[in-house]
C-alpha cells in the first residue's frame, strides 16, 4: 500500500521512533515524576529533554510552558476551554477543523460564547480588513489555522497577528499541519499559543499533543488530579507544567515524540521543500486531467495536502478503488465543514492525499496513472 495519507497521521514514522518507545517500556518502565527510583528519574528526563527541544522550537519562554496533551484535539480544547468566560467573543477562520469549532459551539450553544467566522477574500485568504472588521470590546481570542488540512492553503499568520497584538486580543494558531514543516513558533507567527500533533509533521507516535503557551497565557485547566506534587493540598498545583499535566504521562509517546521531533526539526526545511515539491508534481498532473477539480486557489503558498474532487464520481467511491490499486487516501469532509461550505463542496466532499517524506515522485505518478485509469472506466 502506497500511504498518501499524512495530513491524518504521517505514516511511517523513521525507525528509530518505535525503538525509543519500545526502549521506554523495555528498559525504563517506571512511572516519571512519581517516583525517586532511578526508573522513574530516568523517565522523567526523557519527558524534559522533549520538553526543551520543543520548547527551543517552538520559542516558549521555559520548557515548562511545553504542555503534552493527547493531541492537537486536547491541547486546543485546553486552550479554548480554559480562556474564555461568559460574555467573551471569538474569532475564527473560515478554515478551522471540528477541534476548534465543535468546543466552540457547544459553548456558543450554552451562551457562553460568541463566534465570529472571517471571511477570506477569494484566494481563500484571510486579510487584515476582515480581522479588524470582527473585532469586537467582547473579542477575547482569535484561533487561525495555519494551513487547512483541506485545501493545504497556508495563512499569512505573521502578517494578521500585529492587527490582534495590537488590540490585547490572544492569538491561539493551531497548527495542526505546520509543525514540523514549515517554520512555526510564537515569535515567527505572532502567536500567544500554538497547538499541534506530535504524530504528523513531528513523525512522533499517535496520542501525542502539544501546547506551547507563551508569556502571560495561563488557561484553566480542563483535566486535574495527581500530579506527583503537592499531593498534601486538594487544590491542582498552580506551576507549569503540573497545573496541566495530571496523571501518568505517555512516556512511550513522549520517548517517541522526542526522537521523532529531533529529526523533523533538524531537517525541516527540506522537507518542506520535498512534500511540496511532490505536492507540486501531484497538483499539475491533477490539472491535466479533465474533469478533476484541485481544491485550493493556485496563487496561494500550500502545505503538501492536495484535495480534489472528480466530476464523473463520487470523492468516496474514488477513494475505495484507489484503495483496492494500493493507493491510502482519505475522502470526505476531513472534519472541517466550514472550508467545504466555502468551497461550495459540503455535499461532495474531496479526495484527498498528502504528501510525508517517505513518498516519492513514483508514488505520485503512480496515483495519476490509476486514477486515469479508474476515470476512464467510468
Ligand atoms: N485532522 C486529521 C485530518 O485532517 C485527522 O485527516
Amino acid at each position: 500500500m502506497i500511504y498518501l495519507d499524512n495530513a491524518a497521521t504521517s505514516f511511517p514514522k523513521p525507525s528509530m521512533v518505535a525503538k525509543a518507545m519500545a526502549g521506554t517500556l523495555n528498559k525504563i518502565g517506571g512511572n516519571p515524576g512519581r517516583a525517586g527510583h532511578s526508573l522513574s528519574l530516568c523517565g522523567g528526563r526523557v519527558i524534559q529533554r522533549c520538553r526543551e527541544l520543543l520548547a527551543q522550537a517552538f520559542g516558549a519562554p521555559a520548557p515548562e510552558q511545553v504542555i503534552f496533551t493527547s493531541g492537537c484535539t486536547e491541547a486546543l480544547n485546553l486552550a479554548i476551554r480554559g480562556m474564555l468566560c461568559q460574555g467573551d467573543e471569538v474569532i475564527v477562520s473560515h478554515a478551522e477543523h471540528n477541534a476548534v469549532m465543535r468546543p466552540l459551539h457547544l459553548l456558543e450553544r450554552n451562551g457562553q460564547i460568541r463566534v465570529r467566522v472571517l471571511e477570506p477574500n477569494s484566494l481563500g485568504v484571510i486579510t487584515r480588513e476582515s480581522v479588524c472588521a470582527a473585532i469586537t470590546p467582547r473579542t477575547a481570542l482569535c484561533i487561525l489555522c495555519h494551513a487547512s488540512n483541506v485545501t493545504g492553503v497556508v495563512q499569512p499568520v505573521k502578517e494578521l497577528s500585529p492587527v490582534l497584538r495590537a488590540s490585547g486580543i490572544p492569538l491561539l494558531v493551531d497548527a495542526a499541519q505546520t509543525a514540523g514543516v514549515l517554520p512555526v513558533s510564537l515569535q515567527e507567527l505572532g502567536a500567544d499559543m500554538i497547538a499541534m500533533p506530535g504524530h504528523k509533521g513531528l513523525l512522533g507516535p499517535h496520542g501525542t499533543g502539544v501546547l506551547v503557551l507563551g508569556r502571560g497565557m495561563l488557561p484553566r485547566p480542563i483535566v486535574t488530579g495527581g500530579t506527583g506534587s503537592q499531593s498534601e493540598s486538594l487544590d491542582q498545583p498552580v506551576q507549569l507544567p503540573d497545573r496541566y499535566e495530571s496523571g501518568t504521562p505517555n512516556l512511550p509517546g513522549i520517548a517517541g515524540l522526542l526522537t521523532g521531533a529531533r529529526f523533523a526539526l533538524a531537517h525541516r526545511d527540506e522537507i518542506q521543500a520535498y512534500e511540496d515539491g511532490l505536492a507540486q508534481r501531484l497538483r499539475a498532473g491533477l490539472n491535466r486531467m479533465r474533469g478533476v477539480r484541485v481544491l485550493g486557489h493556485p496563487g496561494t503558498p500550500k502545505v503538501g495536502v492536495v484535495s480534489f474532487i472528480p466530476a464523473a464520481m463520487d470523492p468516496g467511491e474514488l477513494a475505495d478503488a484507489l484503495a483496492d490499486a494500493g493507493y491510502a487516501l482519505r475522502a470526505g469532509l476531513h472534519c472541517a465543514p466550514a472550508v467545504h461550505r466555502w468551497l461550495g463542496t459540503l455535499h461532495t466532499g474531496a479526495c484527498r492525499a498528502s504528501m510525508g517524506i517517505y513518498n516519492t515522485e513514483d508514488d505520485v505518478d503512480g496515483l495519476l496513472d490509476a486514477m486515469e485509469k479508474i476515470l476512464s472506466r467510468r
